[in-house]
């Protein structure tokens, strides 16, 4: 079975972009993380990375041909996306929203997420393991009972 984790905009500067609030691990390191946790379970993942919100739409379209699920890091489009709010309620596999930092905590308009209720859960605060919490559950809910 296979899982894309799907991140947005300038999450690709990761380890030297605001390290006090997003950590200082890469997106290479945080996916070798996450590809490390996968095989341990018996999952293949996928890693996108995208600046352009059409191509986050397509990533998330065509997850639907291959993969059994999302965990997907809209970034800055979280709090402006009507089209991937549209992308993940077309979809029929499940999307789980993760952000790196607490955005609850932040400024308001970082605490309205246009996506979050089409989502089967969003999970926010943890750094980079809010991704391994979302990758767990994608598993836990596609192996095993409610
Ligand atoms: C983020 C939070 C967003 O508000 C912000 O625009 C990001 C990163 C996070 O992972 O904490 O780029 O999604």
């Amino acid at each position: 079975m296979k899982i894309l984790i799907l991140h947005g905009p300038n999450l690709n500067l990761l380890g030297t972009r605001e390290t006090d609030i997003y950590g200082k691990l890469s997106l290479v390191d945080i996916n070798l993380n996450l590809e490390e946790y996968a095989k341990n379970n018996n999952f293949e993942i996928k890693f996108i990375q995208s600046n352009i919100e059409g191509e986050l739409v397509n990533a998330l379209q065509e997850a639907q041909s291959w993969a059994t699920g999302v965990v997907f890091n809209p970034a800055g489009y979280t709090h402006t996306s009507v089209a991937l709010r549209d992308a993940i309620t077309a979809i029929e596999i499940p999307v789980i929203e993760v952000h790196l930092s607490n955005v609850y905590g932040r400024e308001e308009f970082r605490q309205k997420s246009l996506l979050s209720g089409q989502c089967a859960g969003k999970i926010t605060g943890f750094g980079w393991r809010s991704y391994l919490y979302g990758l767990m559950e994608i598993i836990e809910l596609r192996t095993k009972q409610p």
